[in-house]
């Protein structure tokens, strides 16, 4: 079977930039393809897949079938695919995800005794590797992983979900994770991200923003990248 690699030529630079990271979990999936073509011609490069297994958080999502079927699409236009793995024991799966096209891998510290196992596999395997914490994780869960890592995630809502609201508690939280972090090191916040939530976060340090609802809810996906953009990062 041919394989992507197209992670080996697409780069790092999308992890230090400034970016709405549209989540096809709330894409109509009957027409996913349009629908990621839309946010692409809008801008978007960084295009966020939750995957979810039914263990680790209730409902259960795609695997890398999905990611291989978008992988050629999205690195054509000259996106990333930043895949956040809300898994059980998500090193048993990576090696399926590298395969098909991912270029960031994240998982979650809760769902692993091997947390810089994976991470480093994740790199190994030509990707940049993220750790992801819940909202009841201290950002001191990542302090011993640092030098493994490239993206911090913090989950500003429980995950499993899309359209819940951000937990307030998270603007206190990115910024202690910002401070924490180097500067090499991807800040993404998760959940509940919106045109009232997005200036907010920015100012906490978060530089990548998944929005599902947000993006895909509206009635035309591109404009609201757009404007959700524009209020994260007003134009100077
Ligand atoms: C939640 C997922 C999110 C989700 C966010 O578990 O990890 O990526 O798509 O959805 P919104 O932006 O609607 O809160
Ligand atoms: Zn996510």
């Amino acid at each position: 079977m041919e394989t992507s690699v197209a992670h080996q030529s697409v780069g790092t630079g999308w992890l230090t930039s400034k970016a709405i990271a549209p989540s096809i979990l709330s894409a109509n999936f009957a027409e996913l393809g349009a629908q990621v073509a839309e946010v692409m011609s809008a801008g978007a490069r960084v295009i966020h897949v939750d995957v979810m297994d039914g263990h680790f958080v209730p409902p259960i999502t795609f695997g890398p079938v999905a990611v291989s079927a978008l992988a050629d699409q999205v690195h054509t236009a000259g996106g990333v695919l930043d895949v956040h793995l809300m898994i059980e024991r998500p090193e048993r799966q990576i090696p399926d995800f590298l395969k098909a096209g991912a270029d960031g891998i994240t998982i979650h510290v809760e769902a692993t005794p091997h947390v810089h196992y994976a991470l480093a596999m994740i790199r190994d395997g030509g990707a940049s590797a993220g750790a992801a914490i819940c909202p009841a994780t201290p950002p001191s869960a990542l302090t011993e992983v640092i030098d493994t890592l490239d993206l911090a995630l913090c989950m500003s809502v429980n995950p499993g979900w899309g359209n819940q609201s951000l937990i307030p508690h998270s603007y206190e939280k990115l910024r202690r994770m910002r401070a924490g972090l180097p500067d090499r090191i991807a800040l993404e916040v998760d959940g509940g991200v919106h045109t009232g939530t997005a200036a907010g976060v920015t100012g906490a340090g978060a530089n990548l923003l998944v929005a599902g609802s947000a993006v895909f809810g509206a009635a035309e996906p591109g404009q609201a990248f757009r404007e959700l953009a524009a209020l994260a990062w007003p134009p100077q």
